[in-house]
């Protein structure tokens, strides 16, 4: 005959083997999800744009950020951080990256959105290089998911340019 304690052990175990298989084909059906999501960004003006008395360029822009990252959902997405980041090269740091807005998406129903917003973070380069800059607007994400790996992915979008005079 089979004690209590034997018994509830028992079933602890299976509860744990069942949470521990949830689990594995959680993070496994995440893989066979091939997301396809989209963004635009536009810069609908350059507000103002000028070298700090300290001789770091800045720029303030209003963005036009849209998105559609519902596919990035799955039944086993906790929430979505994404960030747009101003992407240049620069002779002494080849690959400079500028956050310039972020936000966290926390369900399927948010990742479809447009922002008409100025950059929330300072764009500022460490130097005087942005006039006439080209530069790219990547907008990054991570994906946190209720179980398994952290998964990030980005799309970045070309072809931007600063002014070539401080205004
Ligand atoms: C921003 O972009 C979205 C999608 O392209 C568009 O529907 C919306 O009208 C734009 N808003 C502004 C203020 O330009
Ligand atoms: C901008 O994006 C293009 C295409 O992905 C890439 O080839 C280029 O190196 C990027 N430029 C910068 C400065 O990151």
């Amino acid at each position: 005959m089979h004690s209590f304690g034997y018994r509830a052990n028992a079933l602890l175990t299976f509860a744990v083997t069942i949470l521990a298989l949830m689990c594995a084909m959680a993070s496994l059906s995440d893989n066979f999800n091939s997301p396809s999501p989209t963004a635009e960004v536009q810069v609908l003006n350059i507000n103002w744009f000028q070298k700090k008395p300290d001789g770091d360029d800045e720029v303030s822009l209003t963005l036009n950020i849209s998105a559609n990252l519902q596919t990035l959902f799955t039944w086993n997405t906790k929430q979505v951080f994404v960030f747009l980041a101003a992407e240049y090269e620069t002779p002494k740091n080849g690959l400079n990256q500028v956050s310039l807005w972020d936000g966290i998406i926390p369900t399927k129903e948010h990742a479809k959105f447009w922002i008409h917003t100025t950059n929330k973070y300072r764009f500022i380069d460490q130097g005087s290089n942005l006039r006439g800059k080209g530069f790219n607007l990547t907008l990054h994400w991570h994906i946190m998911p209720k179980t398994g790996k952290m998964f990030a992915d980005k799309i970045a979008m070309t072809g931007f340019r600063l002014p070539e005079t401080y205004r």
